[in-house]
């Protein structure tokens, strides 16, 4: 198990949109990745927050009709409370718009003005007002942006550029000295293959004739900085601000593919002409598609991350993107497909379970936690749990989570089989056997136990409902090193079942 601290970031989210499922989907990758690593002892610190300068924001006040600086505190709060009502946790969150990031930003540009790797140039080009920045010819699709199908605008203008060309060499050789940069290896290959043909310049200003909302150029106030040179800094000008800069080359920085040239050319080359280390490792996911195609606005097929919680719950909703996104390829949200899902697998793989157990615990015992008397199938059921931890670290360890919840939830399936085989509700028809029986569902309250402090940082809100019922306190979710068979201290009571997962009889049309 690594021990060294873990740095993680999401993406800076534009205050264009509302808080919808990609968003809500890697915040909730870096909550799950958290609890994860805490609870194995590792340090760790969680950022994200919102990217709020740029033309893309200054379209959407004006259409809002409001000053950009309105529209941004507006939405940047609603990612906010939409986190804090989902459930997703983080240490810090930064805006942009914050005096200390803008300070920031202007001292990096100073530097490495001074270091002589930004210029001034006049440049003509072809540029996409969607995507903020010029194109290379070469780069079009049928003469189109290919992100946004749109004929790109012929500019001309005198603008600041940053000398990325200078660090090419240098990142392509890192990037082979260091192949793990870059997770998963496809997104590694396609960067270095970018790495291969000339990458240009970067020009990093916008004259203030086009737009005002951004950070002035330290060093000439006519300009405004381009949006990415302003948001990518937000890595380092958070911890510079919080006094944690011991934390930064740690950054593992979690990603959609749609930003991966961003972070994995941009960013380092900025990185190197600031004289800083890089970063530990780039995280890129795919994206969530719908009617296979991408979720957009335009379409009115947006997933709003608090009517799944309506419907759902926070647990429900985490579970079947975890479950059903292989990280780092795309996936297909279907709320059929999410149904079926909280159906088998939390309904009754997990929640049956409980309360099964915890209804023959009253039934027989009043609710009181009986001796132990273990025969090999309950060794088995032990074993079932601990080969299910072991494989949930190594998949959790290499971001597979829809593996890793897998081979938690094939011990969930061996504890319904003991159930089963053991068939306590047939033994305790003679009154003989309810020794045995109670011994049986101290086996089964250890898997619960269990089950709650491995699916924790999958399903918080589960784990303590779960605990709760056992009549264990919460501190003791992250004590994973407790001895099976040692949660429950003789005359340890455990409470009448409530259901986890209701049953979902259809998803709404
Ligand atoms: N502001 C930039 C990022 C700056 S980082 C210094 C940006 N913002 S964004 O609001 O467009 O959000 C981008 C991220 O949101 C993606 O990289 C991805 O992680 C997530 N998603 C947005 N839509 C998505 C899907 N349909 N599916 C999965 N995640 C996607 O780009």
């Amino acid at each position: 198990m690594p021990t060294d601290p873990l740095y993680l970031t999401t993406p800076l989210f534009y205050v264009n949109a509302e808080p919808h499922l990609g968003h809500f989907y890697i915040t909730m990758v870096g909550d799950v990745l958290a609890r994860f690593w805490r609870a194995r002892g590792r340090t760790v610190f969680t950022l994200t927050g919102t990217d709020e300068h740029g033309d893309k924001i200054a379209q959407a006040a004006a259409d809002a009709g409001v000053e950009p600086r309105a529209h941004a505190d507006r939405v940047s709060n609603l990612f906010r409370t939409t986190w804090e009502e989902a459930g997703l946790r983080y240490d810090h969150f930064i805006r942009t718009t914050d005096t200390y990031h803008v300070a920031f930003v202007q001292k990096v540009l100073a530097e490495v003005h001074a270091r002589g790797d930004i210029y001034f140039s006049s440049y003509r080009g072809l540029y996409c007002y969607g995507c903020e920045r010029f194109y290379q010819e070469r780069e079009l699709v049928d003469g189109l942006c290919p992100d946004h199908k749109v004929a790109p605008a012929e500019i001309s203008e005198e603008n600041y550029f940053f000398r990325m060309s200078a660090y090419q060499e240098r990142l392509l050789a890192t990037l082979e000295k260091q192949p793990d940069l870059i997770f998963p290896d496809g997104y590694r290959r396609e960067v270095t293959a970018l790495l291969r043909e000339p990458i240009g310049d970067l020009c990093i200003s916008r004259p203030k004739s086009r737009l005002t909302w951004g950070i002035t150029l330290p060093f000439d106030d006519r300009y405004v900085t381009y949006v990415w040179f302003d948001a990518l800094v937000n890595y380092v000008s958070a911890l510079d601000h919080l006094g944690k800069m011991d934390l930064w080359p740690a950054a593992h920085h979690l990603i959609g593919k749609d930003i991966l040239k961003q972070h994995a050319v941009f960013w380092p080359t900025m990185l190197m002409a600031a004289g800083l280390p890089l970063f530990r490792r780039l995280y890129v996911h795919g994206h969530w598609q719908m009617d296979a195609g991408k979720m957009s606005k335009s379409l009115g097929n947006v997933v709003r991350p608090l009517e799944m919680k309506a419907r759902y719950g926070n647990d429900a909703f985490r579970y079947y993107l975890l479950r059903e996104m292989a990280y780092g390829q795309d996936a297909e949200f279907s709320e059929d497909a999410l149904v079926t899902r909280l159906n088998a697998d939390l309904a009754n793989s997990l929640g049956n379970l409980a309360s099964r157990i915890l209804a023959m615990q009253q039934r027989y015992f009043q609710g009181v936690i009986q001796p132990r008397s273990p025969e090999p199938i309950d060794d088995a059921l032990r074993e079932a749990f601990v080969t299910a931890r072991r494989e949930l670290e190594a998949r959790i360890g290499e971001l597979a989570f829809h593996r890793g919840l897998e081979a938690l939830w094939r011990a969930l399936d061996h504890a319904n089989k003991y159930v089963v085989e053991t068939a306590p509700f047939t033994l305790a028809k003679d009154k003989a056997r309810l020794p045995r029986v109670g011994a049986i569902l101290h086996e089964l309250s250890e898997a619960l136990r269990v089950t709650a402090q491995l699916a924790e940082p999958f399903l918080p809100e589960t784990a303590r409902r779960l605990f709760g019922l056992l009549g264990l306190p919460d501190e003791r979710l992250a004590h994973l090193d407790l001895p099976w068979g040692q949660a429950f201290a003789p005359g340890h009571h455990t409470s009448a079942p409530e259901a986890l997962f209701p049953r979902v009889e259809v998803a709404p049309a």
